[in-house]
């Protein structure tokens, strides 16, 4: 069942529309149920302004927020974000140390957010590998944000779309050895229940921020027949009126999954 959204806290969250975009510019009965984020661009917004790059992500955490409530205003299903690449180990040990420890701390500081907007939150990736700390306050956030009934917040933290669809296949190759599922099974479906995105719908909208034009490892099975919006937007400067500027675009564009116009 679609997530539920309150269209007087909807209409308030997007008062004082900057001129270019507003609320009427986007069909409220034809929104994205999944909207999938690269968050690129908070290290080049810290040195634009003669910050350190861990101040870009900090700041970026503030984006995030603000999109996951204009998301749950809109009553959007599912909002997915790329925080860690199985690729951003190789950055500078402070850092992958800073970006470790902000994971934790933030998750505990906005679960009264999760809590008062029913959000359920999901890991897509191996947390297992991450430091202690990191991963315990996840689990508790996985534990204490199960019962929710409202948008899901799927955070892809050490996650890369290649070792996720190795990882499937040694799921399946070990299904098949011992016998519980025959080789004829194994279709698109299959490989799709054995992704960490297994109970999500693919993403209508990838976003990516900054710029540039890659997927970089990231969701590379499900985002098969997603519309993509990239701007240049920084992601320390993302907020709802880019994310309304995104949907807006998602929903001009002519989407026929392969087939011919109806
Ligand atoms: C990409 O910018 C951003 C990241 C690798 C980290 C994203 C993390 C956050 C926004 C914090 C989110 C917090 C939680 C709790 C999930 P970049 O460093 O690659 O920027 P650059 O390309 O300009 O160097």
């Amino acid at each position: 069942m679609p997530v539920q959204r309150d269209e007087q806290e909807l209409t308030t969250y997007f008062a004082d529309a900057p001129e270019d975009v507003s609320l009427a510019d986007v069909d409220l009965e034809r929104l994205p149920s999944h909207i999938s984020v690269i968050m690129d661009g908070n290290g080049r917004w810290a040195t634009r302004q003669g910050m350190e790059r861990g101040q870009g992500h900090i700041a970026g955490i503030a984006s995030l927020r603000e999109t996951i409530t204009a998301c749950v205003r809109l009553g959007i299903d599912v909002l997915s974000a790329y925080a860690f690449s199985t690729e951003n180990w190789k950055r500078p040990q402070q850092e992958v140390d800073l970006l470790m420890h902000l994971f934790a701390t933030t998750l505990v500081k906005e679960l009264p957010l999760f809590h008062q907007e029913n959000v359920r939150l999901e890991f897509l990736g191996d947390i297992e590998a991450l430091p202690q700390k990191t991963r315990e306050v996840f689990e508790e956030g996985l534990s204490e944000t199960a019962d929710h009934t409202g948008m899901t917040l799927a955070l892809a933290v050490n996650y890369g779309a290649r070792a996720e669809l190795a990882r499937a296949a040694r799921l399946i190759a070990s299904k098949v050895k011992e016998g519980t599922l025959s080789v004829d099974d194994v279709d698109a479906a299959c490989v799709s229940s054995h992704l960490y995105t297994a109970d999500l719908p693919d993403p209508e909208l990838l976003i990516r921020t900054s710029g540039e034009l890659r997927l970089s490892n990231y969701l590379l099975w499900q985002l098969a027949y997603s519309e993509f919006y990239i701007t240049d937007t920084l992601w320390p400067d993302f907020d709802r009126w880019e994310l309304l500027r995104a949907i807006r675009a998602f929903q001009g564009r002519d989407r026929r999954f392969g087939g011919v116009k109806a």
